[in-house]
């Protein structure tokens, strides 16, 4: 197992603060979803195949990083930030990982930078953008949150988000889930709230990607659905779908080994650096909106 170490430096306006494991220029840069932090990939990084690097910060107003003073977090602003902490860490080109929320900051990521991009593991998120009703319910959220503070939004997450023989079966997951969210700042949920409401569609871009791509989705996630993940497939060449059976929104909490293999199986298949440029030359070449 990997032992995880912990890390901060100053990324444009804030302190950021990221959790590590192991070393080179192989790196795969794992971005969390909402209402959580770094700590949800903790036990992907101790199973991370050697080889490999894994970098995990807590996005902007999560975990340890500090908040900034923006009263949104934008999708644009989170991306932004992970590509100044690569900067900063002297990392050219990383594989992305993205969970949920982190995948509509990998999408935006893309747009932004996909010379950056090595390969893209999109986990139990979707590519568009909220209807209206759904971009309205969050504002509310935002408003809730920033009144009440974050205990409703708990109790009623942890239903949705985990698969119910997690809930039902695994009371040490349920426990962590709980604590992960119980700790995030009622005013950052509100931000990435706002944010994620204003998200753009991101389909269209992500069928310009020609990187190697996972996308992995638990087999009973009932907040971005194995339909959603059928479109990204879709859209995206020469994609690889994994379904993960008995998990619900959070395969990295509910079911570690299983999502551990299929990632060590797809980070397998990416040549190491050192065999030469693989995918840059195709991704630079695209149009990208
Ligand atoms: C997440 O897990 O990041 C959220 O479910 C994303 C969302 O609310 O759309």
């Amino acid at each position: 197992m990997n032992p995880i170490t912990h890390h901060s430096v100053k990324v444009q306006d804030i302190e950021i603060h990221w959790r590590e494991v192991g070393q080179g220029s192989d790196v795969i840069l794992f971005l969390h979803g909402f209402p959580f932090d770094a700590s949800v990939w903790d036990a992907t990084l101790r199973a991370l195949p050697a080889g490999w690097r894994g970098i995990a910060p807590d996005l902007r107003g999560f975990g340890d990083s500090e908040p900034g003073d923006q009263p949104m977090y934008t999708m644009d602003g989170f991306a932004r930030d992970a590509l100044a902490l690569l900067d900063q860490l002297d990392v050219g080109r990383a594989v992305i990982c993205g969970l949920s929320m982190g995948g509509y900051v990998t999408f935006q990521l893309w747009r932004l930078a996909p010379e950056r991009v090595r390969g893209l593991v999109l986990v139990d998120t979707r590519s568009g953008a909220d209807s209206p009703d759904a971009a309205d319910a969050r504002r509310n959220l935002a408003a809730r949150v920033r009144a009440e503070g974050t205990r409703f939004l708990v109790d009623d997450m942890v239903h949705r988000l985990l698969a119910p023989e997690t809930e039902r079966g695994h009371f040490e997951i349920v426990e962590t889930l709980r604590g992960i969210m119980q700790r995030q700042p009622a005013e950052a949920v509100a931000r990435a709230s706002l944010g994620m409401a204003s998200r753009p569609d991101s389909t269209f871009v992500m069928t310009g990607t020609r990187v190697p791509t996972l996308i992995v989705v638990g087999s009973q996630d009932s907040v971005t659905p194995v339909a959603e993940s059928e479109r990204l497939r879709n859209a995206i060449h020469n994609s690889h779908m994994v379904v993960i059976p008995g998990a619900g929104h959070l395969p990295p909490l509910e079911t570690p080994e299983a999502f551990a293999h299929a990632l060590e199986l797809f980070l397998g298949e990416i040549a190491p650096t050192a065999a030469g440029p693989d995918d840059t030359r195709a991704s630079a070449q695209l149009p990208i909106p």
